[in-house]
């Protein structure tokens, strides 16, 4: 493949990870911008890269073909729209945009661009997920009834008292965070059925005050103790499916559960299998009924570094793209449907019952 010049916009906590993968994965980073300048320095200085002072002159750069956006997700409409503007092709990260109409004028910016637009829904490229999709769509999974998708961690707040925790500035909490990711992994596994239905539950009870919250890490930390927190830590939903299918979310930035007793991942009931798998673990552990019996069996999965290997394989689908050689690995279509979904859940956790998606 021909080298892509990628320019990266945001410099934050995920930044590095995607020029790391873009790195091992054909692409060379060409320039970074970020409104910190420190930030866009020093991404820059790691990866080879030059840093630009603002987003129009890293459009402008002439070697740069491709965008990552990685910025808040108040900001992801303007620089997505700035990037097909300019004819560039677009990894932007999840969730697509704050609301569906923001999302609808980025699709509407991908339709009129040069440049193609795939959505940063790395989960999909996790071994442990493309093998489970290998077993749905070659029928060994049979007509799947309920899907459970988990991500619950105990304490893993990100970015407490910024933008991450404020509502207007991120959407919402760990739904829109982490749960946009189970969300779209099972809708995917499952073949992108309709979801007509959502109930909701949202529980918003360790971010606040922000100075009681303990943790040892903080991903895009350290809190900010006069910050914002007016988001929900924790949530469950239940998508009903056109044609059966369930889907429920259990998902969460902070709960207190006993170490060892839930496994996150998700769990795929099907007639003919039951299939469980962590996102970026190494197995996928399924379980059939034959001649009387059930039979349990674990798969290793190729290649076996969960997430190194996930975000390798969301950049060669990336540069496949670009090079005219296939589809995105999420489409812009895919990352507007979530926000519709995501719409309802928030509708129905406010409301405190069962929403229709429109
Ligand atoms: N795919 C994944 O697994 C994954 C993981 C983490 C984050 N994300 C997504 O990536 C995006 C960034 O998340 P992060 O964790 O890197 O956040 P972060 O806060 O660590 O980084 C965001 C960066 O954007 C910069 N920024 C803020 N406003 C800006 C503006 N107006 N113009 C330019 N730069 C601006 C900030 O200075 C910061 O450096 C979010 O959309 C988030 O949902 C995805």
């Amino acid at each position: 493949m021909t080298e892509i010049g990628l320019g990266i916009v945001g410099c934050g906590g995920i930044a590095s990870v995607h020029a790391d993968a873009a790195q091992r994965s054909g692409f060379r980073v060409v320039s970074c911008w970020d409104s910190h300048a420190d930030r866009a320095h020093a991404l820059a200085a790691k990866v080879g890269a030059t840093a630009s002072t603002s987003l129009e002159s890293l459009l402008a750069h002439p070697s740069v073909n491709a965008v990552v956006v990685a910025v808040p997700t108040d900001v992801h409409a303007h620089c997505a729209k700035a990037a097909l503007a300019a004819d560039k092709h677009l990894l932007l990260e999840k969730p697509m945009a704050l609301t569906v109409a923001e999302c609808d004028s980025i699709c509407a910016a991908a339709e009129r661009s040069k440049g193609r637009l795939q959505m940063g829904l790395v989960c999909r490229s996790a071994s442990a997920s493309q093998h489970a999709l290998h077993l749905v769509r070659s029928g060994q999974v049979g007509q799947l009834d309920f899907i459970q998708a988990r991500g619950v961690r105990r304490r893993g707040i990100p970015g407490l008292g910024g933008w991450f925790t404020t509502r207007s500035r991120s959407g919402g909490g760990c739904m829109i965070d982490v749960g946009v990711h189970l969300m779209d992994l099972a809708l995917h596994l499952a073949g992108w059925p309709r979801v007509l239905r959502v109930s909701a539950c949202a529980a918003s009870r360790f971010g606040s005050p922000i100075a009681a919250y303990r943790s040892a890490e903080m991903w895009g930390g350290p809190p900010r103790i006069d910050g914002t927190f007016d988001v929900e830590d924790a949530a469950i939903a239940l998508l009903r499916c056109e044609g059966g299918l369930s889907i429920e979310i259990d998902v969460a930035w902070a709960a207190n559960i006993p170490e060892g007793v839930a496994r996150d991942g998700l769990l795929l009931r099907g007639a003919k299998a039951g299939v469980h798998f962590e996102i970026f673990g190494s197995e996928v552990r399924s379980v059939v009924e034959r001649d009387g019996d059930l039979h349990d069996e674990v798969t290793a999965v190729q290649p076996p570094h969960g997430w190194d290997a996930a975000w390798d394989a969301q950049y060669r689908r990336f540069g496949q793209m670009i090079g005219g050689l296939g589809e995105p690995a999420a489409t812009a279509q895919e990352g507007r449907d979530l926000q519709r979904i995501t719409a309802a859940f928030y509708e129905s956790a406010a409301l405190g019952r069962e929403i229709e998606v429109r």
